[in-house]
């Protein structure tokens, strides 16, 4: 209940700028999506560069931005285009940009963009069903940095981590999570019921800042600087290890595990 009056209250630009405020009085990073050319410029010169999900509303952007602050290589990606914006500054700039048409999550794609060292993705991880698999990819590309923005949710007290699904809630349950009152004209699957003809257009995933960051780090990366606002969350991160993965045995030894677990005793219905 409480939590809901808290999600409603930073829902109304007033109260949610005074919070903008007062986490700023306490030292926090604010963010905003107006930053991001920022850290595309800051970390792009001399660096081969990715954008994944570089096209809508923004046409390839920040790829540009990239390709403008002295990137050596860039490529951009998304599930669709390229727009004729795209291809207008493309062709009136002479760019090298390479446009790849792919999904992130699938492995063509990944052997399509090769290793890049600075991976930029905003607005696309509460668009996929599982977003881990999504941090993974971008893992499995990332040599150096990833930066990272993302829609959240506002934190749950005394529930670290936590996560809401968006598909098949009822109307008044989506109700919360719409945004219209900052802005937000059309969320697919929040603004009206899930509509699975839209496939990545629908807002599946509303993960808490402490949820992402957790996601991020299961996926090989460290945090190094964080931006937080009361629905979105940026972050720049340092890849170290590599993502999490399960490796299944061979035959041979799988049996000899198997063997081993039984002879233990520990393996009991859950
Ligand atoms: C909300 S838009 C964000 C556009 C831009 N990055 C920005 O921040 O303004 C999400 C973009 O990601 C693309 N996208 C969604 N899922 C994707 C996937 N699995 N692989 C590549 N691109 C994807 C969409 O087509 C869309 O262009």
């Amino acid at each position: 209940m409480l939590y809901r009056w808290k999600v409603r209250s930073l829902k109304l630009p007033r109260l949610n700028l005074f919070w903008r405020r007062w986490r700023a009085r306490k030292g926090d990073v604010l963010g905003s999506y107006d930053r991001l050319p920022e850290y595309v410029r800051r970390h792009a010169p001399g660096r081969s560069f990715a954008d994944i999900g570089c096209m809508w509303g923004v046409n390839g952007e920040y790829a540009f931005i990239a390709e403008e602050a002295g990137a050596t290589r860039v490529t951009a990606v998304d599930v669709f285009g390229p727009t004729p914006e795209f291809e207008e500054k493309h062709r009136a700039g002479g760019s090298r940009v390479e446009f790849v048409l792919g999904d992130i999550t699938r492995a063509d794609t990944l052997d399509q963009i090769g290793e890049v060292d600075v991976v930029f993705c905003a607005g696309v991880l509460y668009h996929h069903p599982s977003p881990f698999d999504v941090l993974v990819a971008l893992r499995r590309i990332c040599r150096e940095t990833l930066i990272l923005r993302t829609s959240t949710i506002p934190e749950v007290r005394g529930l670290p981590n936590a996560a809401v699904y968006f598909p098949m809630l009822d109307a008044r349950s989506r109700e919360l999570w719409n945004l219209k009152s900052l802005g937000l004209l059309h969320q697919a699957g929040i603004s009206r019921e899930f509509e699975p003809s839209a496939g990545y257009g629908n807002w599946f995933w509303g993960l808490t800042p402490s949820c992402l960051e957790s996601l991020v780090k299961t996926a090989g990366f460290r945090v190094d600087f964080r931006a937080m606002e009361a629905f979105a969350h940026t972050v720049v991160c340092t890849a170290v290890t590599p993502a999490l993965q399960h490796d299944l045995p061979d035959a041979l030894s799988s049996r000899r595990l198997a063997a081993e677990i039984s002879a233990a005793g520990i393996a009991r219905p859950a």
